[in-house]
């Protein structure tokens, strides 16, 4: 994202009023969440309407489906692991959205220049905060605070397009499961976890390495070999408690700097294969940097609106957000295992308008960034907006000015919009683009 699209985007928030955008008599400009008041700076890129959905906790609301969802995880790994009795795992949902660069990135080996640091990516509160883009953000700190099995479930935050799948707060399950020498090897106590060259005492004397793509280069190849496969069979369990005993189910090779080796499970769901979750054996660098220094462990996170969306046959990923009582009482007091079948309550009709503008000398049709775009048309035309495209790029052949044209697709999930109230957003997008980006509507 270029600065000066950063300041345009400023410029559009301090239209907005209700952000909570204040400038102080030494004129530092600050931003509240949830009472706390952080230093706004260049980074800065969090809108009105991506702040109203904080402390929503949807996954939390007893008449949402993903906290249906939710239950059916916690409960098959409740069920699956106990130990005296008692759970193994421990679960958090209610972290604070609100973390920093540190634990969001660096926390997990994330290499500065990471397309996942990407402003274009990521709801900046400042340079050093943001809203979590993944729930693994939480895995140091809880690893720190001496945890070893652990669920981590809550909103993340992402920039993104817009479609029906693609909404920029959804819902993630994160976790964590470590194992010491004698528990992986109970049967087998001659076994390591670490190769003989490898002190776990002075891990920093190792360089240790990803290059062999089997296991990490401190790890046996039994330790990394038996993880893999319990870390697999656990999954599969999860995906056939949710979907059934018949789901169809594939492993694919995956890259997380946070884990290795990585995979991706995909289930065969409506015809196509679908990936549900990523996961992998932790890096033991982020493991001994965090404290347990003896143990080996695999983590995985999934989405939880896509599970749901396919679990009860949700078409929108806007309805999660719906307070529409015929939403909700379809998943009112309803038992977690019960098969429920979403019916819709009626499908209004979509408007369609498109949008097409010349962009200003500044910028290029491979410089101008869609999301700060996308922002724009959620942030002015709200949930009503179904879908936005990009319909067109063009460069005029003499004068050389680019130009964009998107499709905006209307939709309200609850009734009908007359074409007049929609040109009026319209007419509020193309004024609102105008301000932010200097284009100029064709
Ligand atoms: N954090 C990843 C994401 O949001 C998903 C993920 C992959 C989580 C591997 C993990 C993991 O804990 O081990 O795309």
């Amino acid at each position: 994202m270029s600065i000066r699209n950063i300041k345009s985007n400023f410029l559009f928030i301090n239209k907005l009023q209700c952000f909570k955008y204040s400038t102080s008599p030494k004129s530092v400009a600050t931003v509240t969440l949830n009472e706390k008041n952080f230093i706004a700076d260049e980074y800065t890129n969090l809108t009105p309407k991506i702040i109203s959905y904080l402390n929503r906790n949807l996954h939390l609301q007893p008449n949402n489906p993903l906290c249906l969802v939710r239950q059916r995880i916690v409960k098959y790994f409740y069920s699956s692991f106990t130990h005296g009795g008692n759970p193994t795992f421990s679960v958090y949902e209610n972290l604070s959205p609100i973390v920093t660069t540190k634990q969001n990135f660096d926390d997990l080996l994330i290499p500065e220049d990471h397309p996942s640091r990407a402003k274009s990516d990521c709801y900046y509160i400042n340079r050093n905060n943001l809203l979590r883009g993944h729930m693994t953000a939480h895995q140091s700190e809880l690893l720190r605070a001496g945890l070893d099995n652990f669920l981590m479930i809550g909103d993340v935050y992402r920039r993104d397009e817009i479609d029906s799948s693609h909404f920029p707060v959804f819902h993630q399950v994160d976790a964590v499961r470590s194992q010491l020498k004698e528990q992986l090897f109970e049967n087998h106590r001659g076994l390591n976890i670490f190769e003989p060259d490898f002190d776990p005492m002075h891990p920093s004397d190792y360089k240790n390495s990803i290059d062999d793509p089997t296991k990490q280069s401190c790890h046996t190849l039994e330790a990394a070999k038996l993880m893999e496969t319990q870390l697999k069979n656990h999954l599969i369990g999860l995906v056939q408690a949710l979907f059934g005993e018949d789901i169809k189910h594939r492993w694919v090779d995956a890259y997380f700097p946070f884990t290795h080796p990585s995979w991706e499970l995909e289930i065969f769901y409506d015809n196509n294969w679908m990936e549900v979750l990523g996961c992998g054996i932790v890096r033991n660098e982020i493991l001994a940097n965090a404290g347990p220094n003896n143990t080996i462990a695999y983590a995985f996170g999934l989405g939880l609106e896509r599970l749901t969306m396919a679990l009860y046959k949700i078409p929108d990923i806007r309805l999660m957000w719906s307070t529409d009582s015929g939403f909700l009482s379809q998943f009112h007091d309803k038992g977690i295992d019960e098969k429920i079948t979403y019916k819709p309550v009626s499908v209004y009709p979509q408007c369609v308008n498109d949008l097409s503008f010349w962009l200003p000398p500044s910028l290029t049709i491979d410089t101008f960034m869609c999301n700060d775009f996308y922002d724009l048309v959620r942030d002015v035309g709200g949930d009503i907006i179904e879908q936005v495209k990009l319909k067109d790029k063009f460069i005029h052949p003499k004068n050389k000015k680019h130009s964009l044209c998107f499709s905006i697709v209307y939709r309200h999930l609850e009734r009908t919009l007359t074409q007049a109230e929609v040109n009026e957003v319209h007419k509020e997008i193309e004024k609102a683009a105008v301000n932010s980006f200097g284009v100029v509507i064709r």
